[in-house]
This record gives structure tokens, sequence and C-alpha cells, in this order.
């Protein structure tokens, strides 16, 4: 997408072939700044300290990392040790594991010396797929908002409410839950959208308002608690959510607060969509809320938040009482019965399992 008419991706194979380059997001939305990953381990940073997130933009920068990893060492034992550091960064998103998976299996077989340019270019092929997804994701998606258009009056925006970031800063390009509005907004059809601000880290506030402003898309900031009140009074046409893992059951987790969401939601009789490209099926599990491992953060996220001074410097202060102890569990699970649609890069699917196992037989036989 553009950045002040400049286009970017997330991530990208720098200049010198050898090293990457991503969007420092620590730093939204004040300063737009890159940084250059040299090793696995400043891959490893990045995903852990969450300069990238996002479930795809995760898997694609831990595909970069073992290409790094093969470019200082290409042996089996480095590679394995590679994709196991990797893999502990986060625990939630799917994606992580997906990627790693599948360098793992295509560099084992590959002799020491082809492993590095393989590995690039499995991590350039992961985005370009990553790319092509998203881009299917907002066609399907498009026709959601399209039919809801239909019926309102001319020039009457289709308001949307999404939660945390799932933005094209999620992604390598597009985003998920924001390729539909995207593709809308491009194609003439009028949208607003709810953001909701997305505590403790604000990935709303810092990222998607961000992403919607440099695209012109109208869009509001809202407080996460206030979705169930515009839901109360028919000012939400739809929900669109992304995912950081799936259940081939249409079990969903995402960032914490897409629960009370999707009850919100059903309460109100408001369309709850989930924007899922298939990495982020989980096929070995049946059961989110049992089986899906829920990353609990530090608690300096929740009693700390970070802006800007009016005489624009960063600062950081306490906003919780002295001594008053925090949690901070990153992401919760909203059962299938509570999910409208999947909005996949195969069209959009009923949250269940035959709907899913249709849609991607080959996943399933490979999980199987
Ligand atoms: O903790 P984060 O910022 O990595 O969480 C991101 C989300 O929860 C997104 O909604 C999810 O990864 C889907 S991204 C297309």
């Amino acid at each position: 997408m553009n950045v002040d008419g400049k286009k970017y991706r997330t991530i990208w194979l720098a200049e010198d072939g050898g090293s990457v380059e991503i969007i420092d997001q620590t730093r939204f939305p004040h300063t737009f700044e890159t940084i250059r990953l040299h090793t696995m381990e400043d891959a490893a940073h990045a995903i852990r300290f969450m300069q990238v997130r996002g479930a795809p933009l995760i898997g694609a920068t831990a595909a970069y990392g073992v290409a790094l990893a093969m470019r200082t060492d290409a042996s089996d034992d480095n590679l394995h040790a590679a994709c196991s550091s990797l893999l502990e960064t986060r625990p939630t998103a799917v994606n992580l594991q997906w990627a790693l998976d599948k360098a793992r299996r295509t560099l084992v077989r590959l002799a020491p010396e082809i492993r590095e340019e393989a590995a690039f270019k499995l991590a350039n092929d992961i985005c370009d797929e990553d790319i092509a997804i998203n881009m299917a994701i907002g066609m399907h998606g498009m026709e959601l908002i399209a039919a809801i258009s239909r019926l309102k009056r001319a020039g009457e925006p289709v308001n949307i409410l999404t939660h945390c970031n799932a933005g094209w800063l999620a992604t390598v390009d597009w985003g998920t839950a924001t390729a539909p509005i995207y593709m809308s907004h491009d194609g003439g059809i009028p949208v607003h959208v709810w953001v909701d601000e997305t505590r403790p880290r604000n990935q709303g506030a810092f990222l998607t308002a961000w992403e919607l402003g440099q695209h012109g898309v109208p869009h509001t900031v809202i407080v996460d608690n206030a979705g169930g009140h515009l839901m109360q009074h028919g000012e939400v046409d739809i929900v669109i959510t992304g995912t950081d893992r799936t259940t081939a059951t249409g079990d969903v987790c995402n960032k914490i607060g897409t629960y009370l969401k999707a009850l919100a939601a059903k309460d109100n009789s408001v369309p709850f969509y989930v924007a899922l490209p298939s990495p982020t099926i989980d096929f070995s599990l049946s059961d989110g809320i049992r089986q899906i491992p829920i990353e609990e953060r530090g608690g300096e996220e929740v009693s700390r938040i970070t802006g800007r001074t009016s005489t624009g410097e960063i600062e950081t202060v306490d906003i919780v009482a002295d001594g008053s102890p925090v949690g901070n569990p990153a992401f919760d699970v909203t059962p299938a019965r509570l999910v409208t649609g999947l909005i996949t890069e195969r069209g959009v699917l009923e949250a269940n399992r035959k709907a899913i196992a249709d849609a991607f037989p080959e996943r399933v036989r490979a999980s199987a």
C-alpha cells in the first residue's frame, strides 16, 4: 500500500540481497521508520518485541529468519536450531509454525550449499502468496459489503467495525479484514470503519487508524467498550476481524476482546465475519477454547501507556494504581457458533468442519 505516495510492503528483501527490511511497528503512529534484519536473531527479536506483528507477517518474518540463518550456517543442526528459536517467539498465531514447517520440510531435502538461495526464494514466495490470498479475500469480502450497500440510500456508507489490526501492516500487503474495505472504497462503495482502539497495545488506534487514514478511508476510533452500544443503535452493519488461529471446526482465536464483539453482534443480529487466510487454519485442532495457546504478555503493557505530548515528545506514563497486580491475556477465542462466516481466499464459508474441509481438502489430507 502507499505511504505518503510511495509503495511499500511490510517486509522485503534489501537491495544487498542478503538482509531484510521491515517497517518498525513499535514506532507508530507518530514515526514511520524502517529497520534492517541481518541475522536470524534479529528476525526473532523483531517478532518477539512486535516490531512486526499480525499472524501472516509473523509467518513471513520467520521464513526470512530461516533464510538469514542459512546464510551463516546451512547445516541441518542450524536449520533445526533456527526453526526452534523462531517458534519460541510468540505462541498463538499458527502462521509462525506453518511457515517454519514449510521451510524445514523444503530445506532439509536440499544440499546445504543451495539452502540459502532456496530459503530466500521460499520466503519471497510466502510473501507473494500472502498478497494473492489477501486480494482474493478482498474480492469475496467486497461482495458482502456491496450487498449491504445495495440496501442503503445512495451515498450512505456501510458501517464496518473492526478490532485490532488485521490490516496491511499485519500482513505483507492489503491486510485480511481490511482487504474488503480497501477494495470497496477503491471500487466506489461508500464505507466507514469503526476502529476499536484495542487496549492494551492499541493496534487499532496506532495502526489501523493510521493505515486507513493513509488510504483515505473514512473511519472513527472508538474505545473497546463502545461496540455493543453502537450495535444496539443500528450503527454497525457488519463486523470483520482477523484471526491468529482458527480450528478445523471454525473456532476463531483473535486479539483479546474479539469474543465480546461477537457476543454483542449476535445479540443485535449484526453479521460477524472473520477474514481467514488458509495458512491461519490449524487442522490439528477442534476445540479452540481448550486447545489454542493464549499468549500472556507483560503487565507493563496494561499498566503503562505511550503517547505524544503537546510538545512533541514520545513519553510513557503509568496509569494503574501503584501496587495493583495486572493481567494481560493477549488473545481470546470466539466459538464457531458466533461466527456468521469465514472470508477465505476460496470464498465465504460457514464456520464448521465440513465447509472448511470441503474448501481446503489438500490441507486436510496433509494434516492427516
Ligand atoms: O498481537 P498482534 O498485534 O500480533 O495481534 C494481531 C491480531 O490479533 C490480528 O487480528 C491477527 O493477527 C490477524 S492479522 C491479519
